[in-house]
């Protein structure tokens, strides 16, 4: 097995778009991979734990800490107090979120202070000891009890818009007003928030933290230590899930460790467990959708006016760009002829809320969707027809101008229509969609549901700078690599896709390629690892520093061999020159003799974005990735259980720099993504106290939840039009988005107890109690 696996990494030959395994897969597998939980134990190590608020909203007149430092094993309590540097980690720069309260509570959960102790126990139980004394206020939870308050916002709303759309909808043959409610979700990732901070000489501080930001946890931790960026160093190896969750929520835990590790000048160690973790940390938006359509008979769309109104939580974070996002995605893959699409980020007594794979886009897709179903109904056309008419392009024929988004940007690489029929092809969707109307009509309790719904989601960050990456490549005299760069793997794969660019760069095996902990001692002023543009940006950052090592090398060699720089080629497995065929570690073991640089940096700065986010107008993304989705569901309309027998996919990766890992991000994509559509609700109570904490109450999917039926296609002979790293695209993110052809799929199945004459509004998440609300709403309606 072992010789097996190590003949395999050491092939040189298929390396870029070649199907290689996980670098850590078998370590995942067996236990070795190491989580920031399995370091081992510094000398000293103490740990924190948060104590928390138990109110939503209102005034802390006291706490009492007395009892927490007397509880067994403690050795200090934290407060703000104790803060050198500033009480603040808000990412927005808008100050509105302090590490620990002082005196104003704005969410169940907030952090008051942190015990530190001997034992994670004995500071668990410590935490619990405090006496806080509460003045409350009543709290505003939701998104209608926040608009009934007078619609406090966090964060500046966004407007686009196109066209006249009063009078594109005043001039439309029909119209049509509705309102959609979209859940939120817990990331739920495997691996809970963690930091361990080891305090150096003087200022210096190590922080080993689960982050997708290592540069942002290391410029929050400075900043709460009141020291220079240049005393914090960040590292993760590894994150065991991140999912957006980890993109700013880390910042707390990081800076509350660094915090105990300066004061206690101990290394000090913080994870919360589960509970506190959900209770704690941000999740997606949930929002709330409402709009309306101008449309005709034929099914075109002719205007649509939306406001998207998200629950925020208590502070800004990513609120701005996560609802910005949700109207860059209000179009999926249509064209809307006129068009205004608003934010709403509501300011709520509830956790921050936060990225999560999609980053608001999925809302605004599931927006999208509804408008489709609203426009089928209403025209009594199959929705997939629907679908097909309202894409980007338009038909043969019909000449061009289909293609402008609400932002103005052209829809320049549109798949989105040979996505889908290529798909309705391979799955059999129109002979199975017939079979099924059949089956239903002499099935009186199981009814079946089918739809097929296209995905379209825009690369790039919209901040326009994020878009850029770094990275260090090192060549050792033995001809060995080590790699390191901006991006933090998460599982998603990176660090394996990032090694295959420097690997096939040089000529060399996987094995060759030493991938490397992320760290800001290395590469500094990092991008989040996020908006799906990993490999985008750090494998051409990769690539450009591997291109300047080849340049040296070539000089080198045909100095060295005297031969042409033409005539020196790096070929899979040896370089080429001229007539030789010299080892890749042959050559940098003669050019170390010849002091040759053998190490570099690189950088790359993503061409042609740019986005004025007070017009409205720009060109967000580099590029679209595409896909679509075929499912069909068995709904039990006794009791609204409902099982996921088929899902056919089929997805863009561009030219696909590893097809496995791809293959990978599109299922675990979309079954989160069905978690987040169907089965998982986060349910707060009066008091804005989360229900929903722990897998007891909260249901992500499990195996037995995954389709019966699962096939995974890449779209094939597709390469980006853009020149991105190898012509691939990102993976990320946008096959989430294919589960919201499972929403439509149980929408469809509850439209046939209607007869399909009336509109399901299936809000998500469709769980079974929604469902069979659904199933007797359209009885009684299509009774009537
Ligand atoms: N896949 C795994 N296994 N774990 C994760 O945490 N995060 C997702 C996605 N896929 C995630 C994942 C999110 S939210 C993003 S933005 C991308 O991975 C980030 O990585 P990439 O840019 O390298 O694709
Ligand atoms: Mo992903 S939500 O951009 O971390």
């Amino acid at each position: 097995m072992a010789d097996a696996r190590r003949r395999l990494e050491s092939d040189t030959s298929a390396m870029v778009g070649a199907p290689r395994i996980h670098d850590s897969a078998a370590r995942h597998v067996a236990g070795e991979a190491v989580y920031i939980d399995d370091i081992a134990a510094p000398e000293g190590l103490l740990h924190a734990y948060l104590g928390l608020s138990r109110i939503a909203h209102g005034r802390l007149v006291s706490l009492d800490l007395a009892p927490v430092l007397a509880a067994p094993g403690v050795v200090a309590v934290l407060t703000a107090a104790d803060i050198p540097g500033v009480n603040d980690i808000s990412s927005t720069h808008r100050h509105d979120e302090p590490v620990f309260a002082t005196q104003t509570i704005l969410h169940h959960g907030q952090p008051l202070f942190a015990v530190v102790a001997q034992t994670r126990q004995a500071a668990r139980e410590a935490a619990a000891l405090a006496q806080a004394v509460y003045v409350e206020a009543p709290p505003v939870l939701d998104v209608a009890a926040a608009r009934a308050a007078g619609g406090t916002l966090v964060t500046d709303p966004l407007k686009l818009e196109r066209g006249d759309v009063a009078a594109a909808l005043a001039e439309s043959p029909r119209r049509l007003k509705g309102s959609m409610t979209i859940g939120g979700q817990d990331h739920f990732y495997l691996e809970s928030q963690i930091a361990i901070a080891i305090p150096g000489e003087e200022e210096d501080m190590q922080v080993f933290s689960s982050t997708q930001h290592p540069s942002e946890v290391q410029h929050m931790v400075a900043q709460v230590l009141g020291v220079a960026s240049h005393a914090v160093t960040v590292e993760v190896r590894r994150m065991g899930g991140g999912f957006g969750g980890k993109e700013t929520q880390s910042n707390l835990f990081a800076c509350v460790a660094a915090l105990a590790a300066r004061k206690l000048k101990r290394p000090v160690k913080l994870r919360p467990n589960r509970d506190d973790d959900m209770i704690v940390t941000g999740k997606r938006h949930d929002f709330v959708v409402d709009y309306e359509i101008g449309f005709d008979d034929e099914g075109r769309i002719h205007a649509v006016d939306a406001v998207y109104a998200a629950r925020c939580g208590w502070n800004a974070d990513l609120s701005g760009p996560v609802t910005d996002r949700a109207l860059f995605h209000m179009d999926n893959c249509y064209f809307y002829p006129a068009v205004r699409a608003r934010s709403e980020p509501l300011l709520t007594h509830t956790v921050s809320n936060t990225a999560f794979r999609g980053f608001g886009g999925p809302q605004g897709m599931v927006g999208a969707e509804r408008f489709i179903e609203e426009v089928a109904f209403a025209t009594g056309l199959d929705p997939l027809e629907v679908r097909r008419r309202n894409l980007y392009g338009g038909r043969p024929g019909e000449g061009p101008g289909r293609d402008l988004t609400p932002y103005h940007q052209t829809v320049t690489d549109n798949i989105a229509g040979e996505v889908i029929e290529r798909l309705e092809r391979s799955c059999d969707y129109r002979a199975r969609q017939a079979a099924i109307r059949e089956a239903n009509a002499t099935s009186p309790i199981v009814k079946r549901g089918i739809a097929l719904t296209p995905v379209k989601f825009g690369i790039s960050f919209t901040a326009t700078w994020y878009n850029q990456a770094g990275a260090l490549v090192h060549v050792y005299t033995d001809g060995s690599v080590m790699l390191n760069h901006g991006g933090t793997e998460m599982g998603q794969g990176l660090y394996v896709k990032v090694a295959q660019v420097v690997a096939q760069a040089f000529g060399i095996g996987l094995d060759q390629v030493k991938i490397t902990a992320t760290t800001t001692g290395k590469v500094p002023n990092t991008s989040a690892t996020a908006a799906s543009s990993g490999s985008d940006l750090n494998g051409m950052a990769a690539l450009d520093a591997c291109e300047t090592i080849k340049a040296r090398l070539t000089e080198f060699a045909a100095r060295h061999w005297q031969e042409s720089p033409e005539a020196i080629v790096f070929r899979p497995g040896f370089v080429q020159v001229g007539a030789r065929e010299i080892a890749f570690a042959d050559l940098v073991k003669a050019a170390y003799m010849g002091r040759v640089q053998l190490s570099a940096t690189g950088f790359y700065a993503t061409p042609k974005i740019h986005w004025d986010r007070k017009a409205g107008r720009g060109q967000p993304f580099y590029y679209f990735a595409y896909g679509a989705a075929a499912a069909e569901v068995a709904v039990d309309t006794l009791t609204g259980e409902y099982k996921v027998e088929r899902v056919d996919i089929l997805h863009d990766c561009g030219a696909s720099l590893n097809p496995a890992i791809d293959k990978g991000q599109i299922e675990g994509g979309f079954i989160q993504g069905m978690g987040w559509l169907t089965t998982e609700e986060l349910v707060w109570d009066a008091k804005g106290v989360l229900k929903t904490h722990a897998p007891s109450t909260y249901k992500i999917p499990v195996a037995s939840d995954r389709p019966r039926i699962f096939n995974v296609a890449l779209l094939e002979n597709a390469p980006n039009r853009e020149a991105t790293i190898h012509r691939s695209k990102a993976v990320g993110e946008p096959p989430l988005m294919l589960a919201i052809s499972v929403l439509h799929a149980l929408s469809d199945a509850v439209a046939s107890v209607g007869g399909h004459k009336v509109c399901p509004r299936l809000d998500a998440p469709a769980t079974p109690e929604r469902v069979l609300a659904a199933v007797e709403r359209v009885r009684a309606e299509a009774a009537s």
